[in-house]
């Protein structure tokens, strides 16, 4: 990870928002090439989504709504998460990210006793410390006898009267605050008063858009159940714990889609439909199946309305997590608009002649987080061999075609011979219409494909001198992930890009 996140930096990807002043805690910057990945990653969803499926439209909503929209959502009330405060260091932490567990040693004569707590934040390893923690703690206390293994739980799961026994993360003494709600809305003011009249609030997802303008949509939208309405765009969260990279910010962009169905249609298959969708697409722009897994939220932690939530979750170098939530939510959202707006938010059916507020799947992914997952997998240093028959590393992002940044990188093979660098030139100007290409002219060639194996780019495009000096004008393509090389056309060149990026 610590690579990956250094290439970022390096090589234009993503930077700390506000790096000089010491950047801002839960912020990105997208790069030059961070912009051109994410954008194209943006591109293949809408297009995969909206424009090459009949049944589902797209929109785009501000991102400051009316703030009854968070109340009838649920949000204002409840979009919290659990907060802990170490009363002397002054950190954080999320309750449910914060686990601990008692020491239970038992005697030689077989008396089991708790004999202190310890703690340990949420990681890949959690276990491993609290153990590690118990073992020093009993030796710290002298205390004879068998340490039980930990059984850990997180703060939220603490009694009262553990809570003043578990020690902070940070001090290594009781020195934590019992949970509190958290809300993880941003609040703004709207207008030139600042006063509770003009509260407002930054969306903290995209979703209650779509919720809100359903009726404008079916209305002018020419649309027929099932269908669905996506759009891409920022949200904002105040979190507690803004974490591992960009994989939890506090400003991010989410990628949203609400499928409409008849209340009598089998919410299941669709539920079932919606994840092998997202799976199959998450594949398609280079996302290894192995890496793939589900998680079905349990039946006693779904919200009252909520009929079922299914996670595609990703293998990330600090673990399995959450990449993409397909949620039944039944017609929680729409009824709930309905009654506070006091605005029906029903169809009519045709068939029964009666009216009916429509049922919802929603698929809901983070771009931000998607973006992550794929430099996870594409990222690969690799011992390989150079022209000379020297070994040596190379990095390598292995990204599909589809979402590479840049997708053919044009390199004459000198830079003092006029008729390469013009060819070169000729072909960069054609290609630079429809794609993003890069042309280089400085450095051995050799160093010329490793910079670019680096940033993903799948093929480089060599005009040699058998381009300027044979019949058939072909050049060399040299291919990113396998090294091999071989002569093509320029009508096979813009074949090949034509299959595979799309
Ligand atoms: N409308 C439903 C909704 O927003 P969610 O599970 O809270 O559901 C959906 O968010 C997706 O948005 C998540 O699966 C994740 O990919 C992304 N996401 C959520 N919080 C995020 C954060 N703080 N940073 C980056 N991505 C986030």
């Amino acid at each position: 990870m610590e690579s990956l996140v250094s290439l970022a930096k390096r090589r234009g990807f993503v930077f700390p928002s506000s790096e000089i002043y010491g950047g801002l805690n839960g912020f990105f910057d997208y790069g030059p090439l961070g912009v051109e990945l994410k954008k194209n990653i943006r591109d293949c969803w809408w297009n995969d989504m909206v424009r090459r499926r009949d049944d589902v439209v797209g929109i785009e909503t501000s991102i400051i709504m009316h703030p009854k929209v968070w109340e009838a959502s649920g949000h204002v009330a409840g979009f919290s998460d659990p907060l802990v405060d170490c009363k002397v260091s002054k950190n954080r932490y999320r309750a449910d990210q914060l686990f601990w567990a008692p020491v239970v040693v038992t005697s030689a004569d077989g008396v089991a006793q708790t004999v202190g707590y310890v703690s340990a934040l949420e990681s890949e390893r959690t276990t491993e410390e609290l153990q590690a923690a118990a073992e020093q703690l009993k030796r710290k206390k002298a205390i004879q006898g068998t340490l039980a293994a930990v059984s850990p739980k997180d703060f939220t799961e603490a009694k009262p009267e553990e809570i003043g026994l578990i020690p902070s993360p940070a001090t290594g003494n009781p020195d934590l605050t019992p949970p509190r709600a958290f809300n993880m809305m941003f609040q703004t003011n709207v207008g030139a008063m600042t006063d509770a009249s003009s509260v407002a609030y930054l969306r903290p997802e995209t979703a209650q858009g779509m919720f809100v303008d359903f009726k404008n949509v079916v209305d002018t939208g020419r649309v027929k159940l099932p269908f669905g309405i996506a759009q891409t765009g920022k949200s904002f969260r105040n979190e507690i714990t803004p974490r591992n990279f960009i994989f939890r910010s506090r400003e991010f962009e989410q990628m949203e889609m609400e499928f409409f169905i008849h209340e009598d249609d089998d919410w299941a298959k669709w539920h079932r439909y919606w994840i092998e969708w997202c799976k199959d697409w998450l594949k398609s722009i280079g996302l290894p199946d192995s890496h793939l897994s589900e998680y079905d939220h349990l039946k006693e932690k779904l919200a009252f309305y909520s009929k079922g939530t299914t996670d595609i979750m990703f293998k990330f170098p600090f673990g399995v997590q959450e990449l993409w939530g397909i949620a039944a939510r039944g017609n929680y959202d729409l009824g709930q608009h309905a009654a506070a707006s006091g605005k029906p938010q029903e169809i009519f059916d045709e068939a029964t002649k009666k009216k009916f507020v429509p049922h919802v799947i929603e698929p809901a992914v983070g771009l931000d987080r998607i973006f992550l997952a794929v430099l996870t997998a594409a990222y690969a240093e690799e011992q390989v061999v150079d022209e000379k028959g020297n070994a040596e590393m190379r990095t390598v992002l292995r990204l599909s075609p589809r979402i590479a940044p840049v997708k053919v990188a044009i390199l004459p093979l000198l830079k003092n011979k006029e008729a390469l660098v013009a060819r070169a030139q000729a072909l960069h100007k054609k290609l630079q219409r429809r794609y993003a290409v890069f042309y280089d002219e400085a450095g051995a060639i050799g160093r010329r494909y490793r910079r670019q194996d680096e940033i993903g780019t799948p093929w480089c495009v060599t005009i040699d001198f058998d381009t300027i000096e044979k019949e058939g004008d072909t050049f060399t393509l040299r291919e990113r992930d396998s090294m091999a090389q071989r002569r093509v056309t320029e009508a096979e060149l813009l074949a090949l890009l034509d299959e595979q990026v799309y």
